[in-house]
């Protein structure tokens, strides 16, 4: 009995680091970040476009209109939240996701719509 509990413990200690392994999530594109987290309040009409028409120039309230949105910025907004914009955990979006994020704002690409 005690034997096979034993067993068991190092079957299942053996099997952790796959299963870990692969719980590791896949890194998202920009685009489907984009798409699905921010996308709601940053399209055309959305919550944050219209909070930010008060205050940038004219053409640049939606996010991927903008032309100067420096990828520093982006990464300090997402992290700590700005007015009612809730700010995003690494769980949410890891580092490296929010980092190529905040460089696919800040290119022409975001622009170039299909
Ligand atoms: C629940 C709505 C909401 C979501 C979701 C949201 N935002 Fe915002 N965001 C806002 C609002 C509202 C503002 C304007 C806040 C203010 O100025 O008071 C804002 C402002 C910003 C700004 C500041 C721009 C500037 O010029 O100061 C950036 C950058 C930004 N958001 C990026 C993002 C990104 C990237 C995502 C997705 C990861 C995202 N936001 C998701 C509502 C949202």
């Amino acid at each position: 009995m005690r034997r096979s509990a034993l067993a068991m413990v190092v079957v299942v200690a053996m099997a952790l680091p796959a299963v870990v392994h692969s719980s590791e999530r896949e890194v998202r594109s920009p685009q489907d970040i984009f798409a699905d987290r921010c996308a709601y309040c940053h399209e055309a009409g959305g919550w944050g476009t219209r909070v930010l028409a008060r205050r940038v120039p004219e053409g640049q309230a939606e996010l991927r209109q903008r032309d100067n949105l420096p990828p520093a910025l982006t990464m300090l907004v997402v992290r700590r939240g700005i007015g009612a914009m809730p700010p995003f955990t690494p769980t949410e979006l890891s580092d490296a996701e929010l980092e190529a994020l905040a460089e696919w704002l800040a290119s022409g690409t975001p622009r170039q719509r299909p």
